[in-house]
């Protein structure tokens, strides 16, 4: 299947304040296809917002290639570039921020439409319709709708241009944990209708599981594990997954929710280091882990960055 998008070797850096480099994104490559769900996970700081960002070309590439359908988009005209643009939609996280509170429902649907002279083209009715909220919710203002009404505004917004892909980065983290099923449903009931593609990005493995394909595992900047989603969450073979998958609360009817803690924090993504950048949190660690940064092993589908990993 041809992706939709794909990233090749993406890099990014920031210039700190007082000096030196902050390598964030650090030789991502990915794709997502139609109909697809890719979850990219890892904890807060390892860099998924920047490689969201360079998804949605909100920000430039340091280095690196992104493919639209196959084709390079380096190569395309501001005209071809702008399509892309609105083929691709992003919803982040603070429903609030996105919307302007001055704008009714109805108006901040139809926004996108409007800027390019097609408002009218799509029902705003239908829209509503289609990410469960009530057609009279079109005269409210955001102030006055829950945070999971206002995140599918966001969502009906970004429905209106009929996008291909969607960047959705922690869609779901400012939501109570009782909302925040029912807003992924949503999408992945979308996206059954439309084959969107999802890059769907969270801090938390528990929110992504049920409705992930492809699951990536991202470690300052890197992605240290890729595969089928399945066979990540049954079989994890990277130490950091595994305990991402062991901090995954646990419910059993009658008790409290247990979950262990994630040990430890990533090192600074501004000091240089050889070696694999976990070493130092990892149980497996030896010699090797500290001394040479591990190249990317295949086993089967499913592709890791460690040393120790093995096929069993
Ligand atoms: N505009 C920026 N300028 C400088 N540093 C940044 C900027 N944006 C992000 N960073 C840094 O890049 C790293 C990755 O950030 P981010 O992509 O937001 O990660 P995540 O979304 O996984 O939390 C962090 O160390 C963050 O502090
Ligand atoms: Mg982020």
């Amino acid at each position: 299947m041809n992706a939709v998008i794909e990233l090749t070797d993406l890099t990014k850096a920031y210039d700190l304040p007082g000096g030196g480099r902050l390598t964030a994104v650090d030789g991502v490559s990915l794709q997502v296809s139609a109909g697809e769900t890719y979850a990219l996970v890892g904890e807060s700081g390892c860099g998924k917002s920047t490689l969201a960002r360079m998804a949605a070309m909100l920000v430039a590439r340091d280095s690196g290639a992104v493919a639209w359908s196959g084709q390079q988009v380096s190569g395309l005209s501001r005209r071809e570039l702008r399509a892309i643009r609105d083929h691709t939609q992003v919803v982040f996280q603070d429903p609030a921020a996105a919307l302007s509170p001055r704008l009714t429902v109805a108006e901040a649907v139809e926004e996108p439409l409007r800027i390019r002279g097609r408002a009218g083209s799509r029902s705003v009715d239908a829209l509503l319709d289609a990410v469960g909220l009530d057609r009279s919710m079109g005269t409210r203002r955001p102030r006055e709708l829950s945070g999971g009404q206002r995140q599918r505004v966001v969502i009906a917004r970004a429905m209106a241009l009929e996008p291909r892909l969607l960047v959705l980065d922690e869609p779901v983290a400012s939501l109570d944990v009782s909302v925040q099923a029912q807003v992924l449903n949503l999408l992945a009931d979308l996206q059954r209708e439309k084959g969107h593609a999802y890059l769907l990005i969270a801090h938390d493995l528990a929110v992504v599981s049920s409705v992930a394909d492809r699951i990536g595992v991202m470690y300052l900047g890197r992605i240290v594990e890729e595969g089928p989603a399945d066979e990540v969450i049954t079989r994890p073979r990277h130490p950091y997954t595994q305990m991402l998958i062991a901090s995954v609360p646990v419910f059993t009817p009658g008790q409290q929710v247990s979950r262990p803690p994630v040990v430890g924090d990533p090192p600074s993504p501004t000091e240089s280091r050889t070696g694999c950048a976990f070493a130092d949190r990892c149980v497996a660690a030896t010699e090797i882990c500290r001394e040479t940064t591990p190249e990317p092993r295949t086993f089967g589908s499913v592709l890791v960055r460690c040393h120790h990993a093995s096929g069993g």
